[in-house]
């Protein structure tokens, strides 16, 4: 039986970069996950006979939300709903699946690298048919939906078992239970050439990936271990728990040190990665460094024609905003176009849907292509471990051949967290209005060229999305970006992104705090970041 429950909008039910982020705390709230998804379904329109795919990274509150979500699903009218065994389904897996099995769309529910357990994060993210995030049309949409929202549908039904693969009725529609990894891992073994990276880690590569307790557990041992031969145990913290064994599943070096201690240590592997909650985030290490997601990007740009997946070539790439410019000398060296948009995978969608780009990735460890609509860890860990295969070099001495070809982007990301929001937006408002003054300001030896709050504007579908993040261009390449983060669930969270080019007969080797130090001291000075947010360290550098 469908019933129409009555219910009452909830104020804060906006979606930030990601999806609607909230503690657990909130999420229990009788209705609250309800609504959203009500008024999730409410702007899709016609959903009759539709088929919608489900799962999340198994954070605690996950197997609950994906029985509430089912019985929505089917008072609604889907025909048919598709979710991961155990209600796992990493983030790319998922976009996968949409794409893979046509559906109309797929509900994720994660809070990516935040910590969970009943005390802490849980997310509910919309995806639409091409696999993708829901661009910020879909998301004000369901926002001013829950504003107004008066009822919801739900079938009175028991609950699903999610554990047994295969197909089950509720009401008129059908659940069908998948493996979570098998499709994933298909799709990956498409790309790369499994023979190659099988004969370098049988002769003797090793290698080291932490799972951080969460969703790739299950899809690393399956592709690592059982497809490519990697030592049983080069899977660290592969079983997914509800609250991450009480960590943040974020891969820096804070929340992944165990990694780097074991990449910097002695006997250290050959190749060492991480990735977070959901599966879309990854880390890339060799013995004895690390390499920057925006590194990371540029050097799988420039070496990607050497996987079978990308030999004939990319059509373009494209970075976040805050991301560095390392990849836009690879773009250029390629003779390809290079798109520069807001923070935020969503802003990718369009211009992969078109063909325009085919690698994708932010500084905040987010690298993809256009095999899904997501950003996905693991395919960043196959894309690299094809380049070394085919190379037969070492990590360093890849990174090292790039920086002396096209120079070398000194970059770090400081995070102030839990800042208070007023103080945050204080700060914010107090930059835009005197960006018209700073250009030709010196700081110390540095002069500013340009300052302004990022707008984009998508060349597909001509929307236009304001306030971004402010920039402060140096002369000479080096910058310095501020914005707010649209995921954290406590305060604010003020994140400055520093970067500073070298030339390719420049030196290359330096230490990054020091080749930054005197664009630390001017963030300081231009923002007044210790003052506002009382802080005299940022809590995280990555
Ligand atoms: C953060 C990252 C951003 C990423 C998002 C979702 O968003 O900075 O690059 O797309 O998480 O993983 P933020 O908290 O900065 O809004
Ligand atoms: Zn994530």
């Amino acid at each position: 039986m469908i019933r129409i429950v009555p219910t009452t909008p909830f104020s804060d039910q906006k979606p930030g970069t990601s999806g609607l982020r909230k503690k657990v705390v909130v999420f229990r709230q009788p209705h609250y996950a309800e609504n959203f998804i009500q008024a999730t379904f409410d702007v899709l329109g016609d959903v009759a006979g539709q088929t919608l795919v489900l799962g999340g990274d198994g954070r605690f509150w996950n197997r609950e939300v994906i029985q509430v979500a089912l019985r929505m699903a089917a008072a609604n009218g889907f025909g048919r709903v598709i979710v991961g065994q155990g209600g796992i389904l990493s983030t790319p897996a998922a976009s996968h699946a949409i794409r893979l099995y046509r559906a109309f769309g797929g509900i994720i529910l994660s809070a990516s690298h935040n910590p969970g357990g009943p005390n802490e994060d849980f997310g509910i993210k919309y995806n639409i048919a091409n696999g993708g995030p829901a661009p910020e049309k879909i998301t004000d949409a369901i926002h001013a939906r829950t504003l107004v929202i008066d009822s919801y549908r739900i079938l009175d039904a028991a609950d699903i078992d999610l554990d047994a693969p295969g197909e089950t009725r509720l009401g008129d529609m059908i659940v069908q239970v998948i493996d979570p990894v098998a499709d994933y891992a298909d799709l990956m073994e498409s790309l790369f050439d499994f023979g190659a990276i099988r004969t370098l880690i049988a002769g003797g590569f090793r290698l080291s990936f932490d799972a951080m307790h969460a969703v790739t557990g299950p899809y690393a041992v399956e592709i690592l271990e059982r497809r490519l031969g990697a030592a049983a145990g080069s899977v660290v913290n592969g079983t997914p728990l509800a609250d991450f064994g009480g960590h943040h599943p974020d891969p820096n070096m804070v929340h992944a040190h165990d990694l780097f201690d074991r990449m910097f240590g002695p006997d250290a592997p050959d190749f060492g990665a991480a990735s977070d909650g959901d599966g879309d985030r990854n880390i890339i290490l060799g013995r004895g460094i690390f390499i920057t997601p925006s590194d990371s990007l540029a050097m799988l740009a420039a070496n990607a024609h050497l996987a079978p997946g990308y030999a004939r070539g990319l059509a373009g790439i494209a970075r976040s905003m805050p991301t560095s410019a390392a990849a836009d000398r690879v773009a250029e060296a390629l003779g390809i176009p290079l798109h520069e948009t807001p923070t935020g995978w969503k802003f990718f969608g369009n211009l992969l849907d078109a063909g325009h780009v085919t690698l994708c990735g932010e500084e905040s460890a987010g690298t993809g292509s256009d095999h899904v609509r997501e950003k996905d860890g693991l395919w960043a860990v196959l894309l690299w471990l094809n380049i070394l295969a085919v190379r037969g070099e070492p990590v360093a001495q890849i990174a090292r051949a790039h920086w002396a070809r096209f120079g070398r982007n000194y970059y770090a990301r400081h995070d102030y967290e839990g800042v208070d929001s007023a103080a945050a937006d204080g700060l914010i408002t107090a930059l835009r209005d005197k960006l018209p003054t700073l250009a030709g300001t010196r700081i110390g030896n540095l002069i500013i060229a340009a300052a302004d709050d990022f707008a984009y504007h998508d060349p597909i579908d001509g929307s236009d999305s304001r306030h971004q993040g402010v920039r402060i261009l140096f002369d000479g390449g080096s910058r310095i970006v501020l914005r707010l983060s649209g995921t954290g669930t406590s305060g604010a969270t003020l994140r400055v992104y520093l970067e500073c080019y070298e030339p390719a007969d420049g030196d290359l080797g330096r230490a990054t705090p020091d080749a930054l130090a005197d664009l630390i001291a001017a963030a300081d000075t231009i923002a007044d970041i210790r003052q506002r947010t009382g802080r005299a360290q940022p809590d995280v550098v990555t």
